[in-house]
């Protein structure tokens, strides 16, 4: 029997455009301010009524993420029926094409976004903050992942401003296709840069003042991310010679780094470029929309 979804929710990689680390606190994790971008590039979650909770992995990427318990959309699910004394199940499908443990926060958009089509497909009265509420509990970068719109995220990554959109800009990613461990990253922090950025509430005119803006921030999980993986330094070499790339960085704690171009057009001849060069990378060129588009979409 062929069962369609009847909902599906996109779940938008997220890129730290910039990440600034301050003091490690009592509870071990660390202060943040970063300002966070959603691409075009994504997951999906389809989603289906059922009696039970069911996660299937498709995909591209799917292979590197094999279902198990901890899988952070079933702990998703299992955590929001809980707090809601939901009796209802959800079969799930997870279309997964952002690389694992790579700094675009696949995990917390693909738990995100269950709990955001869950939400919908179990009509739970929930709102912004509800669901913030129960997103901190899955991870520090869910809860940002909840909004999927420009945000400026402080304190472990639970505290979160929402930002007029961005003008719209390309970013090619490139993955050296090593898995890196975020607890480790930070575990090998030395220097940062500390909390002083002031959040960018006014809106930037342009793609050149977004770039202004973050040539004055950095990104301090880099320099210990390639301490545990050097070959982020080629990545990020390699890109700062694309012509036309604005602005070279990491995102979160690595490996995938980014080069921002203002269009599409001089971003597509760069990662043919790049690709031909380096076809041992996993490279990907997209928009960052203007507007969110994770909303769910559900048939009646
Ligand atoms: O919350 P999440 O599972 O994404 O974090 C993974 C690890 O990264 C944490 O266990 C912690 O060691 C580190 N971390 C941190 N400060 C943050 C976010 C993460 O030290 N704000």
């Amino acid at each position: 029997m062929i069962v369609a979804d009847r909902g599906f929710v996109l779940a938008q990689a997220k890129i730290n455009l910039c990440l600034h680390v301050g003091a490690k606190r009592s509870d071990g994790y660390h202060d943040l301010e970063s300002l966070v971008a959603f691409t075009a590039f994504a997951d999906g979650v389809g989603l289906a009524d059922d009696d039970v909770l069911s996660l299937t992995v498709i995909g591209p990427r799917s292979a590197d993420l094999p279902v198990s318990e901890n899988n952070l959309v079933l702990r998703a699910a299992r955590l929001l029926a809980e707090e809601r004394g939901v009796k209802a199940g959800a079969r799930m499908t997870l279309h997964k094409h952002i690389p694992v443990a790579s700094g675009m926060g696949g995990g917390s958009a693909d738990a995100a976004a269950a709990l955001r089509g869950l939400a919908r497909l179990w009509n739970l009265d929930l709102y912004g903050q509800d669901l913030q509420e129960i997103a901190v509990k899955l991870g520090a970068d869910v809860p940002v992942c909840v909004e999927s719109s420009p945000a400026w995220m402080e304190g472990r990554g639970e505290r979160i401003t929402r930002l007029p959109p961005l003008p719209q800009f390309w970013l090619l990613l490139v993955n050296p296709r090593i898995p890196v461990s975020t607890a480790e990253v930070f575990a090998k922090l030395e220097a940062r840069r500390g909390l002083r950025l002031a959040c960018p509430l006014a809106p930037f005119d342009d793609v050149r003042s977004l770039v202004y803006f973050l040539q004055s921030t950095t990104n301090d999980l880099e320099a210990p991310a390639r301490s545990l993986a050097p070959v982020i330094g080629d990545v990020l070499s390699e890109l700062s010679r694309l012509p036309g790339a604005l602005l070279t960085r990491m995102s979160g704690s690595g490996a995938t780094c980014f080069a921002l171009f203002d269009s599409e057009r001089e971003l597509r001849p760069a990662e043919a470029m790049l690709a031909e060069r380096r076809s041992d990378w996993w490279i990907a060129g997209t928009p960052v929309p203007e507007h969110p588009t994770g909303t769910p979409v559900f048939v009646q």
